[in-house]
């Protein structure tokens, strides 16, 4: 399978520009396109990343622009823009300015990139995926929200540390919403097959589950200025990767559901496979009856923030 022809990420921030270095260097397609209304900065991230080329090997060619026209005949456009947290805010924080960056980009792939697959990264994540797919009209396959990868790597990371085995021996999946309420799936998690619950006590288990549900906020408390971008576009890569190599993996994304899980009209966290066509079907699987809970508690908060976004004076939620 080769790769796309073009994929465009919007924002040239942190998460956007090591983003557009992740693709670039993983040819996953002929073009990478960085877009952002901040004169110079993508056209600078971009041509940093194209002179790297002749070292590291890669083909794909890397482009930056300030014009939403350069959106034109993307395969995959990755939504990067907004605004980052800062200490002491959560992501909903982020919710009405956000919503109103993302409104005008999402009327901008429609009507240049009619066909593309969308991955949202903007936070809140959940909440921004609902409102693309609302704006876009695009069905649901075509735009999903990405989080779960990168709560999953967090918690694969720290039950790696913690039991000092390879990190890529560990598998998890993290569902739910990209927040405090997010919901490490213990009972679909192990090492090697070697189910958690054998290698860890409860109390080590809980211990890891609470860093995983603050882990963003870990990151931005330390960094003091700007967010966590390596591990976030390390997890974007993964699905993009899914999505230009139509590799049909299994991962959690924030999806649209309709019915599933028993929910209709939100955008959470659910294991789904991606490939070439972006969401080819969500896996619904059986929780433990905490796990159940914790994922009803989770839908409760997005929803929470979709009433919000649905009374901002410029929104058309619900359209
Ligand atoms: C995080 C931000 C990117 O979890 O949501 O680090």
């Amino acid at each position: 399978m080769t790769g796309l022809g073009k994929i465009a990420v919007l924002g040239a921030g942190n998460i956007g520009g090591t983003l557009a270095q992740r693709i670039a260097e993983a040819d996953l397609a002929a073009e990478v396109v960085l877009v952002d209304i901040v004169d110079g900065l993508p056209q600078g991230k971009a041509l940093d990343i194209q002179e790297s080329a002749p070292i590291l090997g890669f083909s794909t060619k890397v482009n930056g622009s300030t014009d939403l026209a350069a959106l034109a005949g993307a395969d995959l456009v990755i939504e990067t823009a907004g605004l980052a947290r800062k200490p002491g805010m959560s992501r909903s924080d982020l919710l009405a300015k956000n919503a109103s960056i993302l409104e005008g980009h999402a009327r901008a792939v429609r009507e240049k990139a009619p066909d593309a697959v969308v991955l949202v990264v903007t936070n809140p994540v959940d909440v921004m995926t609902h409102w693309f797919h609302a704006v876009t009209g695009f069905p649901r396959k075509r735009v999903f929200g990405e989080s779960g990868t990168l709560d999953t790597a967090r918690f694969r990371s720290f039950v790696a540390a913690e039991l000092g085995v390879a990190p890529r021996d560990v598998t998890g999946f993290v569902l739910g919403t990209h927040g405090d309420t997010m919901v490490p799936v213990l009972s679909l998690s192990s090492v090697s097959g070697v189910p958690l619950a054998r290698l860890l006590s409860p109390e080590r288990l809980a211990r890891i589950v609470e860093r995983t549900q603050k882990g963003g906020g870990e990151i931005v408390e330390l960094l003091k200025s700007g967010s966590a971008y390596f591990a976030p576009s390390a997890s974007q890569l993964e699905l993009a990767r899914a999505i230009a190599r139509n590799e049909r993996r299994l991962l959690p994304v924030s999806a649209v559901l309709d019915g599933e899980m028993n929910e209709k009209g939100v955008a959470i966290g659910v294991p789904a496979v991606i490939g070439r066509g972006g969401l080819e079907r969500i896996v619904e699987v059986d929780l433990a009856p905490a796990e159940r809970a914790a994922f009803a508690a989770s839908v409760a908060a997005v929803r929470a923030d979709l009433e919000i976004l649905a009374h901002l004076p410029s929104s058309h939620a619900g359209t």
